[in-house]
């Protein structure tokens, strides 16, 4: 194991991470951003995701409040916006105004939707388990959707269309590029 290098930052072995931009709002309306590398979908039928939440974040008290989230995955272009909401919290702004992404009515859930991101996945809440210092929240998909001619047939995206972020870890961000090989067995 000589050749092998030990690290207590683990987590960090998993990524870059797909980083998208979760909203949530109160019980009135008033929505909040939150930013999440830590989601993966979980079940595709019934349709779930997992995301794991620090129960000290302003949105976790939101989703608790709601049972509603909408996962908003970010383009490359809006990194430096996406670090914003990651660094920042709701409890003291409003990050809707700080950024200017623009919120767009939901079809199913009140939280609202990033007009800036390329696809939609809109969430109730159905479990809520404590992980450590996380907490993993389950949520049902409702709905999910993506811009126009930014996806294949299959449902794949189309990588000379989009790029979306992934966040290496830190303050570093990097891309999907063109390049995609269809692998076979
Ligand atoms: C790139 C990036 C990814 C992040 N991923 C997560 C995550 O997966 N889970 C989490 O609980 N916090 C994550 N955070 C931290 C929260 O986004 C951050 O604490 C945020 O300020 C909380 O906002 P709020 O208090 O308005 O809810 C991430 C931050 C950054 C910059």
């Amino acid at each position: 194991m000589n050749d092998k290098q030990a690290v207590t930052t683990f987590h960090y072995l998993l990524h870059p991470y797909n980083t998208s931009l979760v909203t949530c709002c109160d019980t009135e309306g008033k929505s909040n951003i939150i930013t999440i590398a830590w989601l993966i979908p979980v079940s595709v039928s019934p349709p779930l995701v997992g995301m794991s939440i620090g129960p000290s974040r302003f949105s976790y008290g939101l989703i608790r409040e709601t049972g509603e989230f909408v996962i908003n995955v970010a383009p490359y272009d809006i990194a430096r916006q996406v670090l914003f909401c990651g660094r920042r919290s709701g409890r003291e702004m409003d990050k809707f105004a700080e950024t200017g992404l623009t919120p767009m009515e939901a079809q199913h859930v009140r939280p609202p939707v990033i007009e800036e991101c390329v696809a939609h996945l809109e969430c109730r809440v159905v479990q809520d388990i404590e992980a450590g210092d996380h907490q993993i929240v389950v949520g049902e998909v409702l709905a999910a959707y993506a811009n126009h001619g930014i996806l294949e047939e299959n449902g794949l995206y189309r990588l000379d269309q989009v790029q979306t972020l992934f966040h290496l870890g830190r303050n570093w961000f990097t891309s999907t590029g063109a390049e995609c090989e269809k692998i076979s067995l």
